[in-house]
């Protein structure tokens, strides 16, 4: 799709559809005041005989309105003027997106970004405009054999700003909003790929192609099996040994910084191809799901790719930790103890508390690159649904600064967390008999338990760790990945490229 912005009046505008708003009760926005006044009053005519009362979301389309030069002309719903806050608005384009799609626009000028969302300005509207476009607009057929095709799909949107002073800023939001809506289109697709095709060699060849098509500034290194055993990473090596696919841990390098040797920001990804539970099996309902369990690394990978499309002045390193859980005769067992990459021991419970296995070793490994920060992604835990749900991904952090420019960052992004507390208390429940500690922390507080296990592995560094398992993918009649949380560590890495003007700001 094509986005651009503009500046102008909307009765000169010769676009097939124009996009406007109408609050509730039957309020006039005012583009909407000015179209209706060159119409002589046609549009407060219609809303008069009760066609359209402006709820959030609701749509009405009018066709050759007197003295517009546009064929048609959009009005949606908006709710009460003063309510319009940021997840309304998201709604409103959505709404917008999908009428104008179905009915068979293929351009529209949208007035949307001149409405006021508070605390907000032009730039995060017509940024988030883009990335809820293109979100509405996704879709997941590659497996259909009768594709179903739209006669005249939307192609095109122009932007309305109400002064052409915000002209830049409303082209940077476009640049940046495609980029990160690139990359959440590419954590989706990875996610919702089956499980038979998307194994850790499929993430690694991903990875690969990512990193060669920049390969001026960015490498990779794909370690299989006999590499991390040589290395030590025996918890990561044990999840995978039940698989006949093979564990690869996918190291993405990308040198964004002028100061090549600038201390890098790391992320990693639980690649979970597949999660059966192992022999501590998983029940069968619902099981299919757990190929979402390697959303984290295609969050990394979707990250990525904003990074490298945006030429981020940093240097950022990420790792797709590929594995697959699986029921054999090579499984891991209860009671196995394991030695890690750090050398402190682990008593296997529950071969379904497999994710903390494998990223152990990882975050080990990548204190080899002294990095600034660590953040993995990972959808860790049921229990961190049973906490937050589904709207808020579970956030874990050593250290305070980065826990609250995560939150900020979630916030301008639209794309959320919520802090779980990392206290000293939780880490008894992690007490073995036998060993340094057992992967399983009882349900109390599982998720916390969980980042406390991990807490172990990160003291070497600042880190942070995001459980996404309520927040990854929808089940039911929406079914599929949500591609989080991509847009969130997008604005965390733009905020930490310090643009110089104001946009990484919420104003
Ligand atoms: N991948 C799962 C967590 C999960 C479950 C995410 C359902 C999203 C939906 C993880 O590997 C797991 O199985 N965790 C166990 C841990 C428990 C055994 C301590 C869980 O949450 O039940
Ligand atoms: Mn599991
Ligand atoms: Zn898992």
């Amino acid at each position: 799709m094509h986005f651009s912005v503009k500046s102008g009046s909307p009765e000169k505008q010769r676009s097939a559809c124009i996009v406007v708003g109408i609050f509730e009760p039957r309020r006039f926005s005012s583009i909407a005041k000015q179209l209706d006044k060159i119409s002589k009053g046609y549009i407060s005519a219609l809303l008069r005989r009760g066609e359209l009362e402006g709820k959030v979301g609701q749509t009405l389309f009018l066709h050759h309105v007197p003295n517009v030069l546009s064929e048609r002309i959009l009005l949606i719903g908006c709710g009460k003027e003063r309510e319009l806050d940021e997840r309304k608005y998201k709604q409103i384009i959505h709404e917008t997106i999908n009428s104008l799609n179905n009915t068979g626009s293929m351009e529209a000028i949208c007035f949307l970004t001149e409405l006021h969302v508070k605390g907000r300005n032009t730039y995060w509207k017509v940024r988030q405009a883009v990335e809820t476009a293109q979100d509405s607009l996704y879709t997941f057929n590659q497996f259909k054999s009768n594709k179903k095709e739209l006669r005249r799909p939307l192609r095109k949107i122009v932007f309305n700003l109400s002064t052409r002073s915000e002209l830049i800023s409303g082209e940077r939001a476009i640049q940046h909003g495609l980029a990160i809506a690139t990359g959440i289109k590419a954590a989706k697709d990875l996610s919702n790929m089956p499980p038979n095709i998307c194994n850790s060699a499929y993430l690694a060849s991903h990875a690969r192609l990512l990193a060669n098509s920049y390969s001026n500034n960015t490498t990779i290194m794909v370690f299989g099996e006999k590499e991390m055993k040589e290395l030590g990473m025996n918890a990561y090596l044990a999840v995978g040994q039940g698989s006949t696919n093979e564990s690869l841990m996918s190291v993405i390098e990308y040198h964004g910084n002028p100061d090549r040797e600038a201390r890098p920001i790391v992320l990693v990804g639980k690649g979970l191809t597949f999660d059966s539970g192992g022999i501590s099996i998983k029940p069968s309902d619902n099981m299919n799901e757990m190929k979402y369990d390697m959303c984290g690394a295609a969050t990394v990978y979707g990250v990525m790719c904003v990074a490298l499309a945006l030429n981020l002045p940093l240097n950022i390193i990420g790792v797709l930790a590929g594995c697959e859980n699986m029921v054999d005769g090579h499984s891991l067992r209860p009671g196995d103890i394991l030695t890690t990459l750090s050398g402190q021991t682990v008593e296997v419970l529950n071969t379904d508390a497999e994710g903390r296995l494998v990223l152990c070793d990882t975050l080990t490994y990548v204190e080899r690159f002294n990095p600034e920060i660590v953040i993995d992604i990972a959808t860790l835990t049921g229990a961190c649904i049973i906490a937050l749900g589904h709207h808020l991904t579970g956030l874990m952090s050593n250290q305070n600064q980065l826990s609250n420019e995560l939150r900020s960052a979630a916030e301008q992004a639209g794309d959320r967390v919520w802090p779980l507390p990392l206290v000293d208390e939780f880490q008894e429940q992690l007490e073995s008999h036998f060993a340094d500690m057992t992967n399983l922390g009882g349900r109390p507080g599982g998720a916390i338990t969980a980042g406390c296990f991990l807490s172990r592995f990160a003291q070497k560094y600042h880190w942070a760790h995001l459980d996404i398992a309520g927040t990854a993918w929808n089940s039911g009649k929406t079914k599929g990945a949500t591609g989080r949380p991509v847009a969130m560590l997008s604005q965390f890495l733009l905020n930490r490229s310090a643009f110089s003007c104001d946009e990484s700001i919420d104003k």
